[in-house]
Protein backbone atom coordinates (compact mmCIF):
# COMPACT_ATOMS: atom_id res chain seq x y z
CA UNK A 1 0.00 0.00 0.00
CA UNK A 2 1.10 3.42 -0.58
CA UNK A 3 -0.07 6.50 1.19
CA UNK A 4 0.00 10.12 -0.22
CA UNK A 5 -0.17 12.54 3.02
CA UNK A 6 -0.46 16.37 3.01
CA UNK A 7 -1.04 19.24 5.45
CA UNK A 8 -1.54 22.69 5.47
CA UNK A 9 0.47 24.75 8.10
CA UNK A 10 -2.23 24.62 10.58
CA UNK A 11 -1.39 20.43 10.33
CA UNK A 12 2.21 20.56 9.90
CA UNK A 13 3.13 18.65 13.17
CA UNK A 14 0.72 16.37 13.33
CA UNK A 15 2.04 15.65 10.01
CA UNK A 16 5.21 14.41 10.74
CA UNK A 17 3.91 12.35 13.72
CA UNK A 18 1.92 11.06 10.87
CA UNK A 19 4.87 10.41 8.57
CA UNK A 20 6.89 8.77 11.50
CA UNK A 21 4.21 6.39 11.73
CA UNK A 22 4.22 4.93 8.75
CA UNK A 23 7.72 5.22 8.69
CA UNK A 24 7.71 2.28 11.98
CA UNK A 25 5.24 0.36 10.08
CA UNK A 26 7.38 0.24 7.28
CA UNK A 27 4.27 1.68 5.36
CA UNK A 28 5.47 3.39 1.64
CA UNK A 29 4.00 6.94 1.15
CA UNK A 30 5.14 10.13 -0.55
CA UNK A 31 4.88 13.60 1.29
CA UNK A 32 3.25 16.27 -0.57
CA UNK A 33 4.35 19.52 1.90
CA UNK A 34 4.44 21.40 3.09
CA UNK A 35 7.63 22.13 3.47
CA UNK A 36 7.86 25.73 6.05
CA UNK A 37 5.02 26.61 8.32
CA UNK A 38 4.25 29.53 6.20
CA UNK A 39 0.84 30.15 5.43
CA UNK A 40 -0.80 28.08 2.67
CA UNK A 41 -4.41 27.17 1.47
CA UNK A 42 -5.16 23.55 2.14
CA UNK A 43 -7.03 23.10 -1.07
CA UNK A 44 -4.04 22.90 -3.12
CA UNK A 45 -2.69 20.29 -0.54
CA UNK A 46 -5.59 18.70 -0.42
CA UNK A 47 -5.92 18.61 -4.37
CA UNK A 48 -2.37 17.27 -5.13
CA UNK A 49 -3.13 14.04 -2.41
CA UNK A 50 -6.90 13.85 -3.49
CA UNK A 51 -5.81 13.81 -7.35
CA UNK A 52 -3.24 11.51 -6.91
CA UNK A 53 -5.29 9.02 -5.25
CA UNK A 54 -7.70 9.23 -7.62
CA UNK A 55 -5.55 8.81 -10.30
CA UNK A 56 -4.08 5.53 -8.83
CA UNK A 57 -0.86 6.62 -8.29
CA UNK A 58 -1.78 6.18 -4.57
CA UNK A 59 -4.05 4.09 -2.77
CA UNK A 60 -4.88 6.14 0.18
CA UNK A 61 -4.50 9.73 1.26
CA UNK A 62 -4.13 11.43 4.47
CA UNK A 63 -4.71 15.28 5.14
CA UNK A 64 -4.50 17.53 7.75
CA UNK A 65 -5.15 20.69 8.49
CA UNK A 66 -6.18 22.67 11.90
CA UNK A 67 -9.79 21.51 11.76
CA UNK A 68 -9.37 18.83 9.56
CA UNK A 69 -12.81 20.06 8.22
CA UNK A 70 -11.11 22.30 5.27
CA UNK A 71 -9.06 19.02 3.77
CA UNK A 72 -12.01 16.98 4.13
CA UNK A 73 -14.66 19.34 2.20
CA UNK A 74 -11.98 20.07 -0.97
CA UNK A 75 -10.95 16.03 -0.72
CA UNK A 76 -14.55 15.16 -1.21
CA UNK A 77 -14.89 17.59 -4.48
CA UNK A 78 -12.50 15.48 -6.11
CA UNK A 79 -14.15 12.61 -8.16
CA UNK A 80 -13.30 9.27 -7.09
CA UNK A 81 -12.55 10.71 -3.56
CA UNK A 82 -14.33 9.55 -0.33
CA UNK A 83 -13.04 11.01 2.41
CA UNK A 84 -14.24 11.26 6.07
CA UNK A 85 -12.98 13.90 8.89
CA UNK A 86 -12.20 11.18 11.51
CA UNK A 87 -11.30 12.02 15.38
CA UNK A 88 -12.08 8.85 17.42
CA UNK A 89 -11.07 5.25 16.55
CA UNK A 90 -14.49 3.58 15.83
CA UNK A 91 -15.31 5.50 13.53
CA UNK A 92 -11.98 5.19 11.35
CA UNK A 93 -13.05 1.08 11.26
CA UNK A 94 -16.75 1.93 10.07
CA UNK A 95 -15.90 4.60 7.57
CA UNK A 96 -13.17 1.74 6.27
CA UNK A 97 -15.67 -1.14 6.82
CA UNK A 98 -18.60 0.78 5.49
CA UNK A 99 -17.89 3.43 3.16
CA UNK A 100 -14.37 2.02 1.92
CA UNK A 101 -12.82 5.68 2.18
CA UNK A 102 -9.90 6.35 0.20
CA UNK A 103 -8.46 9.75 1.95
CA UNK A 104 -8.67 10.50 6.14
CA UNK A 105 -8.92 13.92 6.79
CA UNK A 106 -8.18 14.97 10.69
CA UNK A 107 -7.63 18.48 12.60
CA UNK A 108 -4.12 18.90 14.50
CA UNK A 109 -6.66 21.47 16.86
CA UNK A 110 -8.93 18.86 17.72
CA UNK A 111 -6.82 15.48 18.82
CA UNK A 112 -3.53 15.04 20.23
CA UNK A 113 -0.65 12.76 18.91
CA UNK A 114 -1.47 9.25 20.48
CA UNK A 115 -5.18 9.55 19.53
CA UNK A 116 -4.33 10.01 15.66
CA UNK A 117 -1.77 7.35 15.64
CA UNK A 118 -4.50 4.98 16.58
CA UNK A 119 -6.77 6.73 14.23
CA UNK A 120 -4.57 6.12 11.46
CA UNK A 121 -3.65 2.35 12.48
CA UNK A 122 -7.11 1.56 12.92
CA UNK A 123 -7.88 3.28 9.02
CA UNK A 124 -4.61 1.71 6.99
CA UNK A 125 -5.88 -2.07 8.91
CA UNK A 126 -9.42 -1.79 8.20
CA UNK A 127 -10.74 -3.71 4.98
CA UNK A 128 -13.81 -2.77 3.73
CA UNK A 129 -16.99 -4.83 4.12
CA UNK A 130 -18.68 -5.12 0.74
CA UNK A 131 -21.80 -6.85 0.73
CA UNK A 132 -24.69 -4.07 1.30
CA UNK A 133 -21.93 -1.65 1.50
CA UNK A 134 -20.67 -1.84 -2.00
CA UNK A 135 -24.31 -1.21 -3.20
CA UNK A 136 -24.16 2.30 -1.41
CA UNK A 137 -20.49 3.23 -2.43
CA UNK A 138 -22.30 2.10 -5.85
CA UNK A 139 -24.85 5.15 -5.52
CA UNK A 140 -22.67 7.44 -4.07
CA UNK A 141 -20.35 6.90 -7.12
CA UNK A 142 -23.21 7.79 -9.27
CA UNK A 143 -23.92 10.63 -7.61
CA UNK A 144 -20.63 11.98 -9.08
CA UNK A 145 -22.17 11.61 -12.82
C1 LIG B 1 -5.97 27.49 8.93
O1 LIG B 1 -5.93 28.52 9.83
C2 LIG B 1 -7.24 26.67 9.11
O2 LIG B 1 -8.32 27.39 8.66
C3 LIG B 1 -7.11 25.36 8.39
O3 LIG B 1 -6.02 24.66 8.87
C4 LIG B 1 -8.29 24.41 8.51
O4 LIG B 1 -8.66 24.24 9.85
C5 LIG B 1 -9.43 24.70 7.64
O5 LIG B 1 -10.44 23.97 7.62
Amino acid sequence: MKIAISSDHGGNILRQEIISLLEERGTAYEDFGPTTDESVDYPDYASAVSLGVAEGRFDRGILICGTGIGMSIAANKVKGIRCALVHDVFSAKATRGHNNTNVLAMGERVIGAGLAREIVEAWLDTEFEGGRHARRIEKLTALEN
